[in-house]
């Protein structure tokens, strides 16, 4: 299955995570305040919590458990103690601001 139809750009707010299921797996899906939009997994890799119930700060995410931040951009950890990446989703916005999201498509980093 290809992308999926999430919202538009202006229904999200700037800096604030939103969680979305598709297909089984939980995204974290954030505006930063650039106006760029991430999807990234919303499982921190450290343990079963999710991610956007954490703090959006510029351009990463805190999860509130234990204090790890993960780039929205590249889903890299860039402190411990999780030391392993959570996945970045493949997202489209077209020119009427439609926010798509592909849960099978991940991107390298
Ligand atoms: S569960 Fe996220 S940092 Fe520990």
């Amino acid at each position: 299955m290809s992308a999926e139809r999430i919202c538009t750009t202006a229904e999200l707010e700037t800096n604030k995570a939103f969680r979305v299921v598709l297909e089984k797996t939980a995204i974290v899906v954030v505006k930063d305040s650039t106006g760029a939009v991430h999807a990234i997994g919303d499982t921190c890799t450290h343990g079963d919590i999710s991610l956007a119930e954490g703090f959006v700060e510029d351009e990463d995410i805190e999860c509130w458990a234990h204090g790890s931040k993960f780039s929205l951009a590249t889903g890299m950890p860039l402190n411990l103690p999780a030391y392993e990446p959570v996945p970045v989703f493949a997202v489209t916005v077209d020119a009427d601001g439609v926010v798509y999201i592909d849960p099978h498509t991940t991107l390298a980093v």
